[in-house]
This record gives structure tokens, C-alpha cells and sequence, in this order.
């Protein structure tokens, strides 16, 4: 199962999501899950040390030189139970090959979760090849917050998502109701904005506990 999780305006959450749901389902399932990082966050969130060397980039860039199993051999061991594919240092380029990328996620025993970042105003070939690998995923999940800006670019977003997932904020007068009927998608999990869970990734702490809120509201999501 391919979950790729992606947002339509930046800084609501994505990447603390997608870190946060392999996290919880590695540890529900006791099997192992494939973190895939389309952005370059999921180090700093997690809290881990930065990866050096090649990663998506770099595999995409480099064609058919390169066998679809060499792309294993570029991942790190995140935390137990998560293993991450990194950003690398190499544009995201090449739609082709990217597809040769999705046939290898669909192909996994393992549960593979992407952050695609934020989608809005695709146009550059990294958007595109994030956009290209969310619409092909088994669960594409928007992130977004019930802002009416957010929701805007939503709509105008190059994909319908699976499923939302909403980050809620206290005293914004849309609610998850409003958000399904505008993007049309159910609300598969409400994250509370909890500043509890902005100190425990600041303080590189998100991988070794799951805040207890945050890993509530996943669940129905993992
Ligand atoms: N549920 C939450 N409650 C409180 N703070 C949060 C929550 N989720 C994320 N944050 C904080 O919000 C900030 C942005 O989070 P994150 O990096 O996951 O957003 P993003 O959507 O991936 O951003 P970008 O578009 O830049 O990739 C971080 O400081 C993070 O700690
Ligand atoms: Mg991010």
C-alpha cells in the first residue's frame, strides 16, 4: 500500500504527518515501513542526523544505468521499524522514470509512505514528479488546515485527494463538515494544532514518542 500525503499550501503539517503516520504503523503492525521523502524535511522532523549521499534525486537522474533494486540499496534505517528514502541532491526530473518508481512502490511487501509536499502550482519538473507519484498512490491524502486559503488552492490543486487530513486550529470557524463538502473528499483523521507537538519536533523527539494526541488521530489513518 502506497499513502502519499501532500498539501496545497505550505507549512500546514505535511511532513509531520508523513513522519508520524509510519511511525505509528510501524509500531501498530510490527512490520517495517518505507518512509519516502519527495522534499528533504523528514530528517529534521524526525529528529534523526541528515543523510549524506545519493537518494530519489539522484536514482531518477541517473536512468536506466541505474536497476530499480539499486534504489534499496539508498536507504537509510531511520528508527526501528521505519527505513527512509532520501531526497538526495539531484533535482526530482524525469516523468518516465518516475513511473518506474511508482511500479517499485506498488511492487513493496512493505507499507510505503511518501510526503509529496506541497502541490499547489505544479509547473516545475520536482512538482511535477511529486504530483506524479501522489496521483498514482493507493491513498493520496491532502494536508491541509480549515483555512479558507489553504481550501482555495485545494481546489485548485492538480489532484482530488483520497481522503483529508485535517490539522484543526482552534477558532477558525470552518470545520470538517465545510471541508468535505468544498474539496469533496472524506476527513479521514482530525489533528489537533497542539504546540505540544511542534516542542517534541523541535526538540527532535517526534521518532522516539509519537505525541499521544497525534498518534490518536492517525489512527484511522495507519
Ligand atoms: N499538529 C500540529 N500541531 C502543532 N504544530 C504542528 C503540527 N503539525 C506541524 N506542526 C509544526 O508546524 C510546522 C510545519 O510543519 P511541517 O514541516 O510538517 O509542515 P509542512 O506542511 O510539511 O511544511 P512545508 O510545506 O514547508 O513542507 C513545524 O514547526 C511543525 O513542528
Ligand atoms: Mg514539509
Amino acid at each position: 500500500m502506497v499513502i502519499c500525503c501532500w498539501s496545497a499550501k505550505g507549512g500546514v503539517g505535511t511532513t509531520v504527518v508523513a513522519a508520524a503516520l509510519a511511525l505509528v504503523a510501524s509500531k501498530r503492525s510490527e512490520r517495517s515501513v518505507l518512509l519516502v521523502d519527495l522534499v528533504g524535511d523528514l530528517p529534521s522532523v524526525l529528529g534523526i542526523p541528515e543523510p549524506e549521499g545519493p537518494g530519489i534525486g539522484d536514482w531518477l537522474s541517473a536512468g536506466e544505468d541505474v536497476p530499480a533494486d539499486g534504489l534499496a540499496r539508498l536507504e537509510v534505517a531511520a528508527v526501528r521499524g521505519v527505513s527512509l528514502l532520501t531526497r538526495g541532491t539531484r533535482p526530482l526530473a524525469g516523468n518516465e522514470r518516475a513511473e518506474v518508481l511508482c511500479a517499485v512502490f506498488d511492487a513493496e511487501p512493505r507499507d510505503v509512505i511518501v510526503d509529496c509536499g506541497c502541490l499547489w502550482r505544479s509547473g516545475d519538473g520536482d512538482a511535477d514528479v511529486r504530483r506524479s507519484i501522489a496521483a498514482r498512490a493507493t491513498h493520496s491524502l491532502l494536508v491541509t488546515r480549515p483555512c479558507y486559503v489553504a481550501l482555495r488552492h485545494a481546489v485548485a490543486a492538480p489532484l482530488t485527494p483520497s481522503a483529508v487530513v485535517l490539522v484543526e486550529e482552534p477558532g477558525r470557524s470552518l470545520d470538517a463538515w465545510a471541508v468535505e463538502e468544498v474539496i469533496g473528499s472524506p476527513v479521514a483523521c482530525r489533528v489537533p494544532y497542539d504546540p505540544a507537538i511542534a516542542r517534541a519536533v523541535d526538540a527532535g523527539l517526534l521518532s522516539q514518542r509519537v505525541p499521544r494526541q497525534l498518534e490518536r488521530a492517525l489512527r484511522g489513518a495507519a
